[in-house]
């Protein structure tokens, strides 16, 4: 029997919108509901997303073509919101590059190429919406990072150490920025069904069946539990909370396996996509 306190919430595969969802913090959370802006460097991917948000939520939704390695694009893109909504109230940084590969034949430019999307991706874009709206007006960011650096985990040393330097960030900035009425955290998803990045990480589907018993919460965790955590940081619920990290993974970062030649399989799986 499992108790309703650790139940999953319904999710859907891959880049699909709930049906129907049934609001577990009070429907407007965010005052009216949020309209959105979605950024990648691929405007038809965000084109679609948006087109799809739009018909789930009634929301507005601006696709936005940007890569957050470029301050012009970035400068640009926020521009380009704020003329479209007026003003900014949350900012969530999530554009992050990754893929397994042993330290001894990463490239130079495959680490660097990481850490500049990861890490200097996010300090543009937090860097730019400070300037252009949130010095001001105050505001909340919440940074996507990973727990691979909690352990040092095999075949990461790329994204785990630009995530540490994002989480680094997050609290110099939460510092730094507090007295702007602007709150800062990190939140840290675990292994998550029907994403970008557990197609890529997770190896092969039959090896996951092996892993997961091994996790606390034996399971993976669904996309809908993600939204649910950022939608607390982001929300006056936690209107007292910055500079932390906080962990969505059901305990799982502590049982992950971290032995390289056991998952050499999954280095060939990750191959580019
Ligand atoms: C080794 C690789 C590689 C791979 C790229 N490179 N893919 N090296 N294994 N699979 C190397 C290239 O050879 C090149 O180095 C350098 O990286 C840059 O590659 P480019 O293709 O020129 O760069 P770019 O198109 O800018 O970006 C490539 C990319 C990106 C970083 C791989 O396409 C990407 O990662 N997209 C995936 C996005 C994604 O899935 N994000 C979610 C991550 S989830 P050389 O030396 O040849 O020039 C996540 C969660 C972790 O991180 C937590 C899980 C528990």
């Amino acid at each position: 029997m499992h108790s309703v306190m650790a139940q999953q919430p319904p999710d859907v595969e891959e880049d699909e919108c709930l049906p129907e969802y049934r609001h577990l913090f009070c429907p407007d959370l965010l005052q009216h509901g949020c309209h959105i802006v979605i950024a990648s460097r691929s405007l038809p991917r965000v084109s679609l997303a948006a087109e799809k948000l739009v018909a789930a939520t009634g929301k507005q939704c601006l696709p936005l073509s940007m890569d957050v390695r470029v301050p012009a694009a970035v400068m640009a893109a926020v521009d380009q919101a704020l003329k479209e909504f007026g003003k900014i109230d949350i900012l969530i940084n999530c554009a992050a590059g990754n893929f397994l590969c042993p330290a001894s034949v990463l490239s130079f430019n495959a680490f660097k190429t990481v850490v500049d999307i990861d890490t200097i991706g996010t300090f543009n874009v937090s860097r730019v919406v400070y300037e252009k709206f949130f010095r001001d007006h105050g505001g909340v960011i919440v940074n996507i990072t990973a727990t691979l650096s909690f352990r040092g985990q095999v075949m990461q040393v790329h994204a785990g150490a630009a995530k540490a330097a994002v989480d680094a960030m997050t609290r110099h900035l939460a510092v730094e920025w507090g007295p702007q009425n602007i709150r800062v955290n990190s939140l840290a998803p675990g292994p998550i069904s029907g994403t970008e990045g557990f197609r890529r990480l997770g190896g092969p589907q039959a090896s996951w069946r092996m892993k997961t018993p091994l996790s606390p919460g034996q399971r993976l965790g669904n996309k809908t539990e993600i939204a649910h955590s950022v939608l607390y940081l982001a929300s006056p619920l936690a209107s007292y909370v910055s500079g932390i990290l906080l962990v969505v993974d059901g305990g799982n970062w502590m049982t992950l396996p971290n032995d390289i030649k056991k998952l050499m399989d999954f280095e060939s799986s990750s191959a580019k996509l």
